[in-house]
């Protein structure tokens, strides 16, 4: 446990919270007493999850609602759901996210590294940030990676079509996750709504399981386990210690220096345009 905030009457929606740091989160933020809401893709994991937090932790105010964050449509359906349904959000933590060795294509055509692990948080974001504005003090937390210092935004080819990795791919949207998050805190300036992200450390998780066995199983040997690597989000989602602060990017709970390109304000900036053309929200939905 990183802190001893009490989060009874909050409600916290982590995204991809039925398995690794994201299961870890909605535990720990279930055990300090807040209403939880748990986006899953799968209903059987979801529910399956959902039943083992309730049995750890004691907390009945724990919901599954499921969203696939690979699609457009389905991130704009569940936000209409969950704002008819809640009449507040005090943390958002966008945290689902895939590793992709081969490229593919979402069903809005567009490259699925890219599409769940950036734009998912952007539009989902967006859509709930009226609802995180009525309910401030409210925090986003964006798991972002190290793996951000590898990544470049080529706005030639967003989409990975001249060239693509899966590592590569990877690298690019962890860095797209500090710069939306940049851009956000500074969009959100004086509305009381924190936007921050993290690394949150080389995590045993199933991320990495479209890697050859024997990689992943390399890579599992040298990694932390996933309570250990939900430390610096259940930190930032709920410690008193960064209630004001907004716009950083966080290892190990404590403030860290992304690359260069990270702190490029220039780069924030288009990414976030492209990012509303992309999913079709106007430039300017955030009052600035
Ligand atoms: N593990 C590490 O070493 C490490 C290091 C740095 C950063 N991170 C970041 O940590 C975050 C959590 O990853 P993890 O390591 O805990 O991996 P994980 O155990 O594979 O968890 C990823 C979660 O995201 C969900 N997800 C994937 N695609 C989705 C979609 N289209 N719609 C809805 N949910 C979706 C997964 O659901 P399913 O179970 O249904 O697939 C799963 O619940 C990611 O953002 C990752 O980039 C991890």
């Amino acid at each position: 446990m990183s802190n001893n905030a009490n989060m009874s009457g909050k409600v916290c929606l982590v995204t991809g919270a039925n398995s690794g740091i994201g299961k870890v989160t909605a535990l720990e933020l279930a055990r300090l007493g807040a209403h939880i809401v748990m986006v899953c893709r799968d209903r059987a994991r979801g529910e399956a999850a959902l039943a083992e937090i309730k049995q750890a932790t004691g907390n009945n105010q724990l919901e599954l609602m499921l969203c696939d964050l690979s699609s457009q449509a389905d991130i704009r359906r569940f936000a209409d759901e969950f704002k008819a349904t809640h009449k507040r959000l005090d943390v958002l933590v966008n945290n689902a996210g895939v590793y992709l060795r081969k490229r593919q294509t979402t069903v809005d055509k567009l490259e699925a590294t890219f599409a769940i692990n950036h734009l998912g948080y952007f539009l989902l974001t967006n859509l709930l940030l009226d609802l995180l504005k009525q309910s401030a003090p409210s925090r986003i937390v964006n798991v972002s990676s190290s793996a951000h210092t590898s990544g470049h935004i080529n706005f030639d080819d967003l989409q990975g079509e001249q060239s693509y990795g899966g590592g590569k791919a990877y690298c690019h949207s962890k860095l797209a996750n500090i710069l939306f998050t940049r851009e956000l805190a500074r969009q959100l300036a004086g509305t009381q709504v924190t936007a921050n992200c993290l690394h949150p450390g080389a995590v045993a998780t199933g991320i990495f399981r479209s890697l050859p066995k024997p990689i992943e199983a390399i890579i599992k040997l040298v990694t932390m386990s996933p309570e250990k690597g939900a430390q610096t989000t259940i930190y930032l989602a709920s410690s008193p210690a960064v209630e004001t602060v907004t716009g950083k990017y966080f290892i190990k709970c404590a403030e860290a220096r992304p690359s260069a390109e990270a702190q490029d304000d220039q780069v924030a900036s288009r990414l976030w345009a492209e990012s509303a053309r992309l999913t079709h929200l106007q430039a300017d939905a955030v009052n600035h």
